[in-house]
């Protein structure tokens, strides 16, 4: 019996498979049973906020990738108080105020967003669905907003180049190779990258518990239970063999002693700078000639610093609940931030946003812009690049009509008067 060879031609939400090679029965019911079922997968179900994407995510992911999106360190009390503290706060409803002509428009870091939403840097994204830093990507350029590739990415600083036209955002970590921090700087100026973000919450890793016992892995490692798993998710397997992007890209092959993926690990766990420090910090500022976004400030002391070395903007950001489990939201450190440090840097914040609601909070707390992380990766594991494009709709359409219904037009003139916000919100914490 000759094996068959799936090929792939896919745009997302169309998918065929054609035989090679006649197949013998047994493998020919398998992949018509199969194919129906990625067929039924990929028809574009009644999507209206973003856990149905979350579900489909799960649904169609292997759980190995699903669980290192949906994770936090530890106990994963941070992670949660992402999510429930925005929803202490209300909104204040308004009325008999003219709602025509509404815009969500605005600037980060001096260039036009059509709202004030990024997609934060994501590690393994290409993972999740082949080439997904590519394709989301692709979703946030046609949208208006910021893509930010992380260094952990599968598709590379290059690929991501080629695939996109408008420049996007480059994310590194603080690695102690100053050369290999050269020559990735250096290659996201040649790919144009418009900024760079520096992660500065992660010298160590926190743990996520459920990464170790799925064994994580870029691409996942063999095993009777993660082949038992993948075999049930069907698109996403016929897709990753139809790609070559299955490990990380902007680090085998440039990196020194990192040829083949399989000493990828003991480089990683080397890679990072545990001796970060302010004056590092202010080294890496200076060698990006460009707009330089910190992120991972949660802390009134550090945001001060990072106003002094010169960073354009802050993130203010707990890593979406990844590091430092026990450390308070971001949300609720977001407007003393904002009033210590607002008129000399601009301030972002991220983790746990859900919703258009939850960006119009943050807005109205002070923030000039902010990201989601894994809005959108629910949206690529969903359905690719049609996926992140439905998270950011439905993020603006919570956005746009919620503003309007706060008596405000224009996402510019939102402030803190649109919210009611309970006395004990930020917490008196000793
Ligand atoms: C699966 C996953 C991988 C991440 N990888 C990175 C990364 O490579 N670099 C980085 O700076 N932040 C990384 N982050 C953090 C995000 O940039 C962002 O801070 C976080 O997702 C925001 O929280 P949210 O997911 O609740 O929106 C990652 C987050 C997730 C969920």
């Amino acid at each position: 019996m000759v094996p068959a060879t799936p090929t792939l031609l896919e745009n997302d939400l169309q998918l065929e498979l054609h035989f090679d090679l006649a197949i013998g029965p047994f493998r020919a019911n398998w992949f018509i049973k199969h194919t129906n079922y990625a067929r039924s997968e990929i028809e574009m179900p009644v999507i209206t906020n973003i856990y149905d994407l979350k579900r489909l995510h799960k649904r169609r992911t292997p759980k190995m990738f699903y669980d290192y999106c949906e994770s936090g360190s530890w106990t994963e009390q941070t992670f949660r108080e992402n999510v429930t503290d925005f929803d202490k706060i209300r909104l204040r409803q308004r009325i008999a105020v003219n709602m025509e002509g509404r815009s969500t428009a605005t600037q980060m870091i001096g260039q036009d967003v059509a709202m004030p939403v990024a997609l934060a840097p994501v590690g393994l994204t290409g993972m999740q669905r082949a080439d997904g830093e590519i394709k989301a990507a692709r979703a946030a350029e046609k949208f208006g907003v910021p893509f930010t590739l992380s260094t952990m990415s599968i598709c590379s600083i290059e690929d991501v180049a080629e695939n996109t036209e408008k420049p996007f955002w480059f994310q590194v970590y603080t690695l102690k190779d100053d050369d290999f921090m050269r020559r990735l700087l250096d290659r996201a100026k040649d790919a144009n990258c418009s900024a760079i973000v520096i992660t500065v919450d992660l010298q160590i890793m926190g743990q996520r518990h459920k990464d170790l016992k799925n064994g994580l892995s870029a691409p996942p490692k063999l095993t009777p239970k993660s082949i038992a798993d993948m075999v049930t998710k069907v698109a996403w397997g016929l897709e990753m063999l139809g790609t070559k992007r299955r490990f990380f890209g902007n680090i085998v092959g440039h990196a020194k002693g990192v040829t083949d993926p399989s000493s990828l690990s003991s480089w990683t766990a080397e890679a990072f700078d545990p001796a970060l420090d302010w004056d590092r910090i202010a080294t890496l500022r200076r060698m990006w000639d460009g707009k330089v976004i910190l992120k991972g400030i949660l802390d009134v002391e550090d945001a001060k610093r990072a106003a002094e070395i010169g960073a354009d903007a802050i993130v203010v950001s707990n890593h979406g609940g990844r590091q430092l489990d026990g450390a308070l939201s971001s949300i609720r450190m977001l407007e003393q931030i904002v009033e210590a440090v607002g008129d000399k840097v601009e301030v972002h914040l991220d983790s746990g946003i859900r919703s258009g609601q939850d960006v119009l909070k943050a807005v109205a707390m002070g923030a000039k812009g902010t990201y989601i992380g894994r809005a959108f990766v629910h949206g690529l594991g969903a359905m690719g690049e049609a996926g992140v494009t439905k998270a950011l709709e439905v993020i603006h359409k919570e956005l746009d009509v919620s503003m309007a219904l706060c008596g405000r037009r224009d996402i510019k003139e939102v402030d803190r008067d649109i919210l009611l916000v309970p006395e004990d919100f930020a917490g008196r914490w000793a």
